[in-house]
């Protein structure tokens, strides 16, 4: 009997403390596993230990030693952390007294070990052992300034899950690199390098064969190494977005070089032996400092694409004419002070030639259309051009892209461009264009994009423009035309945009929407400061994918419709963000690397505005209580009408308006008090009605203070007016706000282009420079010889194309 008390009294004792010790500390049901203890041992012996760096490797739980990590989870042993001190008493803690090859074996066992860390100790100018190369679960490697000698093991390339490899040392020459570097290569999750110090003459020669270097964006500094010249079969060299200075002139020894970026660098001059280049086919030099471009480039008999934007240069060597391969030529945004036609001597074969933002004042040649008969794309934009636009210039059979505009043109839109069947993008706006514009459209067409605005164009409504069945984008604003609008906008059947804002067009609203339309794709209507005249056909509720409709500043009349409150994009804005991001939102890195960058995102970039103006007409009657279903309308102005009635009680559903004016015309009643929760409302304007009573208070319009809002309405009281409210006033109920932070949601989407697709889908037709960059980030250290430097880098990257090219993408 007793002894079976003191049985379970034992058995008792134990599971408390197994208990006890199972709830202590770490909070695992693993201790350290007892193969990897052993094997723990059995480095620890292979090492002379005078400052008592392994003194705590002693007990049952190796995951309590110093050094050592586990995973939490399983026991097994993660990372061992054994960098030596160098600051002791500068020496190194642990001393190898037995064969490296035992500490490779001992480290083999622990297999599930990621981060090793050797670091500052002395092995005493051993080799590497091979057997690292086995344990190919690590992700953290530091041998640096552990006094390994000889040469690195090619083994190393089988850990091809390393992060980080650092083999650096303090004596150059004691680690060396054989001749086969290639090794390197295969570590393909290299995020980090350090060779400082390792000698690699011996690798060099086999490097010389490479046929392509990508170094862009590696924070180079200085110059490029005038060993550059050596690395005579290189094929491309991709050297961009670094802080390169200057090019050495061997650059010329590189025979067979078809293509170089140096784009983005702090270049300011080119060598005279560019001119050897004999092979170049492309050529990226944007955004540097360069000044100038010697003569000798006329020697590129091969060139094709040149891009010379963003630079400082004044002028451009004749020599150019020579080069009688050129298609592609890019110089946006410099300062030439030379007269056009002088250094437009450019050969016959010229496809695209971005001149915009380039102080340009002479006027175009007359026979350009002659001169450069296979033109595809012409950037002209921003310059200072006066002289009318050469009739040649339409007859081209290839132009696709025309952009004239931001200049001082003068005379009439020759009619010849109703001849053209290629011109897709034509931007003639800001300049002094008067007449007519031409009234010969045919739908065998390409155009989707025209904008003639801010010009002195006169006459009618080109009506022929129906024809054009691939017209998406069409500005007219600020012009003088005039008449009647004898248009139907049903008629333009893939037309998004129609601005025709700030013109003197009359006539009657009901013409323009006839007949019924379904399922139209017009997103922004602007008929702005016309004179339109007539009533609010119902037929323009029926436009599905409305945003902006602004028909301001006409003489329209009647009330507005109540239909108005079901345009189903302000009703519920998800499914144009749905359409942003799965439709077009993908594609839009591709605009930024097509050449004449900031072009494209002039007009076809389109704010994501959702907007109903009707203000400034001779509306009557009162607002319909609908429109307060428009929840995702951020601006709301019926100003300046002969409105009636009161305010929709319930506007404080319209929760992203943040402009509303309603000034002007004339209300009465209260303000409702649902609108101190309208909580993103930024501008608001009451004024000039015959509102009455109490202003509501509450989160929202507590901060727009300003009285003159609610000026002119002299039976309203309280804060921020004045006058003081009688008690007879006094609502019922006090503001009714609700904190709404939730649906301050962050509308980044808010600038995003809505167009965008539009535009992409075009490029993708004729847009053939995209240049596509996808090599993963990766920051290399700096090691003493720059050459070396970049020989390793180079094997790397070398890797890094081939996968690419094997679709074996490597997303970091
Ligand atoms: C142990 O568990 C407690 C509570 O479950 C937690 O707060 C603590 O962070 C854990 N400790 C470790 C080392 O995981
Ligand atoms: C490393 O060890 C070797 C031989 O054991 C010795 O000659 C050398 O001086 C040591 N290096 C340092 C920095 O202590
Ligand atoms: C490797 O160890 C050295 C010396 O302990 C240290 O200075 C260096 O930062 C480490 N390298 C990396 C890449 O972590
Ligand atoms: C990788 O390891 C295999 C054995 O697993 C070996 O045959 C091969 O040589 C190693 N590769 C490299 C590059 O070291
Ligand atoms: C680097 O290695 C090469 C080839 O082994 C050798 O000729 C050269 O002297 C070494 N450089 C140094 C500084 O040790
Ligand atoms: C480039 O080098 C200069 C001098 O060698 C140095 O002052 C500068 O900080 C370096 N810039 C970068 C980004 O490393
Ligand atoms: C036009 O060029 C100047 C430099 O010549 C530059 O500063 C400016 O940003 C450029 N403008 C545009 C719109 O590219
Ligand atoms: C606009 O064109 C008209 C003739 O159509 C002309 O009288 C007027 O001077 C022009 N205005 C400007 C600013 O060029
Ligand atoms: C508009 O289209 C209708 C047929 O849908 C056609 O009858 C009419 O003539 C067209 N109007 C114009 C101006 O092209
Ligand atoms: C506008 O046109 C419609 C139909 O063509 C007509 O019924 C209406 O009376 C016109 N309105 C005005 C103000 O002329
Ligand atoms: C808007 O439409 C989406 C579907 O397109 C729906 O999931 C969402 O609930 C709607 N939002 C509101 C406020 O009705
Ligand atoms: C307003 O009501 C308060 C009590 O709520 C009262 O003391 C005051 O005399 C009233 N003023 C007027 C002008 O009726």
């Amino acid at each position: 009997m007793r002894e079976t008390f003191r049985a379970m009294l034992v058995l008792v004792a134990v599971l408390f403390f197994g208990a006890a010790e199972f709830c202590s500390g770490r909070n695992t049901s693993f201790s350290c596993i007892e193969k990897e203890r052993k094997a723990l041992l059995k480095f620890k012996l292979c090492f002379h230990d005078p400052s008592h760096m392994l003194s705590s490797w002693k007990s049952n739980d190796c995951c309590e030693w110093r050094g050592v990590g586990c995973d939490k989870n399983n026991g097994y042993v993660i990372s061992l952390q054994l960098r030596g001190s160098v600051f002791a008493n500068q020496r190194p803690q642990l001393y190898l007294i037995d064969d490296v090859e035992e500490v490779g074996s001992s480290l083999l066992k622990l297999r599930y070990l990621k981060h090793l860390d050797l670091s500052n100790n002395n092995f005493s100018g051993n080799l590497i052992p091979p057997s690292f190369g086995l344990m190919k679960q690590l992700r953290y490697l530091n041998l640096s300034y552990a006094q390994f000698g000889g040469r690195i093991p090619t083994e190393l390339g089988n850990l091809t899950r390393l992060h980080v490899l650092d083999l650096s040392s303090y004596y150059y020459g004691e680690l060396k690199v054989d001749d086969d570097i290639q090794w390197i290569s295969h570590l393909s999750s290299l995020q980090r390098l350090d060779m400082s110090g390792v000698n690699l003459s011996h690798a060099s020669s086999n490097l010389f064969q490479l046929k392509s270097i990508d170094l862009s964006d590696n924070q180079l500094n200085g110059s490029i190494p005038d060993s550059i010249g050596q690395l005579s079969k290189l094929e491309s060299m991709d050297l961009s977005e670094n802080q390169l200075r200057s090019i050495p002139d061997s650059i010329g020894q590189l025979s067979e070089l078809e293509g170089m970026d140096l784009s983005e660098n702090q270049l300011r001059s080119i060598p005279d032996s560019i001119g050897q280049l004999f092979k170049l086919r492309i050529m990226y030099l944007y955004e540097n400092h360069l000044r100038s471009i010697p003569d000798s480039i006329g020697q590129l008999s091969k060139l094709e694409i040149m891009d010379l934007s963003e630079n400082q240069l004044r002028s451009i060597p004749d020599s150019i004419g020579q080069l009688s391969k050129l298609e592609r030529i890019f110089l946006s945004s410099n300062q030439f002070r030379i007269g056009f036609p002088k250094w437009l001597q450019l050969p016959k074969t010229i496809k695209t030639v971005d001149l915009s933002n380039a102080s340009i004042s002479s006027p175009l040649p007359e026979n350009i259309g002659h001169m450069m008969p296979m033109l595809e794309e012409v950037y002209l934009a921003n310059n200072l051009m006066k002289g009318s636009i050469p009739k040649s210039l339409c007859n081209l059979k290839y132009l696709a892209i025309l952009d004239l505009s931001n200049n001082m043109l003068y005379g009439n839109i020759p009619k010849s461009l109703c001849n053209s069947k290629s011109l897709g993008y034509l931007d003639l706006s800001n300049n002094m264009l008067s007449g007519s514009i031409p009234n010969c459209w045919r739908n065998d067409q390409s155009f989707f994009f025209i904008d003639l605005s801010s010009n002195n164009l006169s006459g009618l409504f080109p009506s022929t423009m129906v024809q054009l069945s691939s017209l998406s984008l069409l500005h007219l604003n600020n012009n003088s035309l005039h008449k009647g609008l004898h248009v139907a906008l049903k008629n333009f059947t893939s037309l998004l945009v129609l601005d025709l804002g700030e013109n003197k067009f009359s006539g009657n609203l009901t013409s323009i929407v006839r007949g019924e339309i379904s399922n139209h794709s017009l997103k922004v209507l602007r008929l702005r400061k016309n004179l339109v005249s007539g009533y609010i056909p119902l037929e323009l509720c029926s436009f599905s994918h409305m945003q902006i409709l602004d028909l301001a500043d006409n003489h329209l009349t009647g009330s507005i419709p109540p239909c108005f409150g079901k345009f189903p994009i302000m009703v519920n804005a998800t499914q144009l963000i749905h359409d942003l991001y799965g439709g077009y939102w993908d594609e839009a890195p591709l605009m930024e690397v097509v050449k004449g960058r900031y072009l494209e995102y002039k007009r076809l970039t389109l704010r994501l505005e959702i907007s109903i103006d009707l203000s400034s007409n001779n509306l009557i009657g009162s607002i319909p209580e609908e429109l307060i279903l428009l929840k995702d309308l951020h601006n709301l102005n019926l100003s300046w009408n002969h409105l009636s009635g009161k305010i929709p009680e319930k506007l404080g559903q319209m929760e992203n308006l943040e402009s509303l004016d309603f000034s002007k015309n004339g209300l009465s009643g209260m303000i409702p008090n649902s609108m101190s929760s309208l909580t993103k409302l930024s501008h608001l304007n009451l004024s000039y009605n015959n509102l009455s009573g109490l202003i509501p208070t509450g989160y929202q319009l507590q901060t727009l203070e300003d009285p003159t809002m609610y000026a002119g309405n002299p039976q309203l009281c309280g804060v921020p007016l004045l006058n003081k409210c009688s008690n007879d006033t006094l609502p019922p109920t006090t503001a009714n706000f609700k904190d709404n932070d939730e649906g301050a949601l962050k509308r980044m989407w808010f600038y995003i282009v809505v167009l965008l697709g539009f535009a992409t889908g075009f490029w993708g037709v004729v847009g053939t420079l995209i240049f596509v960059k996808n090599w993963r980030y990766a920051y290399f250290q700096w090691v003493d010889d720059v050459q070396h430097w970049i020989l390793v880098v180079i094997t790397l990257k070398v890797s890094c194309f081939k996968k690419m090219f094997n679709g074996n993408k490597d997303d970091q």
